[in-house]
C-alpha cells in the first residue's frame, strides 16, 4: 500500500515586491488565489494532510487555508526555508509517511508533475526535488548532479561559483522526502551562508551525508513561475489563460481570436460553443453545448444551456441561467433569473430575480424593478408571455402565460394569462396645435430682434 502523503505549503513570506494591503497568496490567478492552487494541487496529488505556514501578518492567509480544511502553523520569523518547513514540526508530531513542500506563489504547477515527484520517493531517492532547465537561472538554487545523474547538493545563487551559476538546471522550490527523515535534515541545517537564513536546499546535501540517494525529477519550466510581483502575476495569469483556452479549444470549442477570450479555473465548456472575440467568463460559468458567446459579452456564476445565443455585449450575473436556445442580446443584463427555453431578450433590457416562461419575449427597454432599498422582489413572466417595449416590472408581479404589456407599461398588478395590460396615459391629438406654437414663437422672436435694433 502507498504511505501517506502531507504536504506544508510555504506561505510565510513577506510579498513585499507585490507592494499590496492583500497578502500575496491570495492574489488570484484565472479568478483563484493561488494559496488555493496550491491547496488544491496536494489534495489533486493525494495528500491528506495540508499544512499551511503563515506569517505573523498571516492572520488573512491562515483563515483562508482553515476554511479549505487545511491545518496552518505561524512562522513568527522568517528565518529562511528550512526553518519555515519546521514550524509544521508539532502539526504532524506523529505523523509518518512522505512529505512534499509547496509554495504559495507558484499556480502553474500540475497535478502530474508532484505524483511523479512522490513516485520518486517511492523508487527508492531518500529526497526528491523538483528542478528544471532555466532559460535564464537567474537567483535559483542550482542543482549540482554528479555523472549518473544524482544530486549531490543544490548551491543557492548568492552562495554559488562563477562555475556553478552557468549550470542551468535549477530548483522549482518543491522538495519531497519521508517526514521523519526530512525533520530530522531540518534539524542540522545551519545558516552560515550569504543570507544568513536556515535554507532548506541544504538537507541535500545532508541526505548524501547520510547515504540516502537525492534525485531530480524534472518538469517544464512553464509550469514553475513563481510570482514575485505584479508583473510576475500578470505572466501567470497569462499562462494560465493560454493553457484554458487551448484545453477548451482541444474539447471542440471554436474561438477565431482565442487571446482575447478569458477564461476562470472552473469554467466548463460544453462541445460546439464558440466564443467570439473579447468574451469574459468570471468565475462559476457554465455553457452547454453549440451555445454562442458574441463579442463583448462579460458572464459570471450564470449557466447557458444548449444552443442559446449570448450577446453581443450581453453581461450575465450571478445565478442568470439561460434556457436551451434562449437569446440574450446587447445591453442585456440578467442578474438571479431564469429564462425558459427559447425565451428572447434581444435588447437593452434588465433581468433581475425572476423567472421567464418558454417562448416569452421581453421588448426592448424592459426592467424588472426588483429592489425597493430594502427588499428583492421576483418578477414571473409566463410562458409564451409578450411583454411590450419599455414596460417597467414592479415586482413582486405576475404576467400570465400567453399575456401581453402595451409598450411603456408600468405593470404593478398581475396580469391574467392571455390578457393585455396597458398602463400608460391615453394619447390626445389636438390638430394644428405645433403649427400655431410654431407661428406664436416666430412672431415673439421677430419683436425682441427688432426691439433691440432700435
Ligand atoms: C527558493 C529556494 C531556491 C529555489 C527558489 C525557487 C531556498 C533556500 N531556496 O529561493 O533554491 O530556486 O526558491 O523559487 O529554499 N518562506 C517562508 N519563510 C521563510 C522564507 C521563505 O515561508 O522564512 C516562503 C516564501 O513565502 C516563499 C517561499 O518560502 O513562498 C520561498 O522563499 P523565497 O525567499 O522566495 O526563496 P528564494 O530565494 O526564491
Ligand atoms: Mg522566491
Amino acid at each position: 500500500m502507498a504511505s501517506p502523503r502531507a504536504a506544508v505549503i510555504l506561505a510565510a513570506g513577506q510579498g513585499t515586491r507585490m507592494k499590496s494591503a492583500l497578502p500575496k497568496p491570495l492574489h488570484k490567478v484565472g479568478g483563484k488565489a493561488m494559496l488555493d492552487w496550491s491547496i488544491d494541487l496536494a489534495r489533486a496529488a493525494g495528500v491528506e494532510r495540508v499544512i499551511v505556514i503563515h506569517g505573523p501578518q498571516g492572520a488573512e492567509v491562515a483563515a483562508a487555508a482553515q476554511a479549505r480544511g487545511c491545518e496552518t502553523a505561524l512562522q513568527d520569523k522568517a528565518l529562511g526555508t528550512a526553518h519555515a518547513v519546521g514550524c509544521a514540526k508539532q502539526k504532524l508530531a506523529g505523523y509518518s509517511g512522505e512529505l512534499i513542500v509547496l509554495y504559495a506563489d507558484t499556480p502553474l504547477i500540475q497535478t502530474d508533475t508532484i505524483i511523479n515527484v512522490f513516485k520518486a520517493l517511492e523508487g527508492g531517492a531518500g529526497v526528491a526535488v523538483l528542478g528544471f532547465e532555466a532559460a535564464e537561472p537567474g537567483g535559483y538554487g542550482r542543482l549540482i548532479v554528479n555523472e549518473n545523474n544524482e544530486l549531490q547538493r543544490i548551491v543557492e545563487a548568492a552562495d554559488a561559483s562563477a562555475d556553478e551559476k552557468a549550470v542551468r538546471l535549477v530548483n522549482s522550490g518543491v522538495l519531497a522526502a519521508d517526514s521523519a527523515l526530512l525533520f530530522r535534515l531540518i534539524g542540522a541545517v545551519k545558516n552560515d551562508n550569504a543570507k544568513g537564513e536556515y535554507y532548506l536546499t541544504d538537507v541535500v546535501a545532508l541526505a548524501r551525508a547520510e547515504g540516502e540517494k537525492a534525485v531530480v525529477v524534472q518538469g517544464d519550466e512553464a509550469e514553475m513561475l513563481g510570482v514575485n510581483d505584479r508583473a510576475d502575476l500578470a505572466r501567470a495569469e497569462a499562462a494560465f489563460q493560454a493553457r484554458k483556452r487551448e484545453e477548451i479549444l482541444r474539447n471542440g470549442a471554436t474561438m477565431t481570436a482565442p487571446e482575447t477570450v478569458f477564461f476562470s479555473h472552473d469554467t466548463k465548456v460544453s462541445s460546439g460553443v464558440t466564443f467570439e472575440p473579447f468574451t469574459v467568463m468570471l468565475e462559476g460559468v457554465f455553457i452547454g453545448a453549440n451555445a454562442h458567446i458574441r463579442s463583448f459579452s462579460h458572464l459570471e456564476g450564470a449557466t447557458i444551456e444548449a444552443g442559446a445565443v449570448i450577446g453581443p455585449y450581453a453581461r450575465l450575473r450571478p445565478g442568470a441561467e439561460i434556457g436551451p436556445g434562449a437569446r440574450v442580446g446587447n445591453f442585456v443584463e440578467v442578474k438571479k433569473a431564469r429564462l425558459g427555453e427559447g425565451a428572447k431578450a434581444n435588447h437593452l433590457s434588465y433581468i433581475g430575480d425572476a423567472e421567464v416562461g418558454p417562448g416569452a419575449n421581453i421588448g426592448a427597454g424592459t426592467i424588472t424593478c426588483n429592489y425597493d432599498g430594502f427588499d428583492k422582489h421576483v418578477t414571473v413572466i409566463g410562458a409564451g408571455a409578450f411583454i411590450g417595449s419599455n414596460t417597467a416590472l414592479v415586482a413582486p408581479v405576475t404576467v400570465g402565460a400567453g399575456a401581453m404589456t402595451g409598450s411603456g407599461a408600468t405593470i404593478t398588478h398581475d396580469v391574467p394569462d392571455d390578457a393585455l395590460a396597458v398602463a400608460r396615459a391615453p394619447q390626445v391629438n389636438k390638430d394644428g396645435w405645433a403649427k400655431k406654437f410654431r407661428a406664436l414663437k416666430a412672431a415673439k422672436k421677430t419683436a425682441k430682434n427688432n426691439k433691440t435694433k432700435e
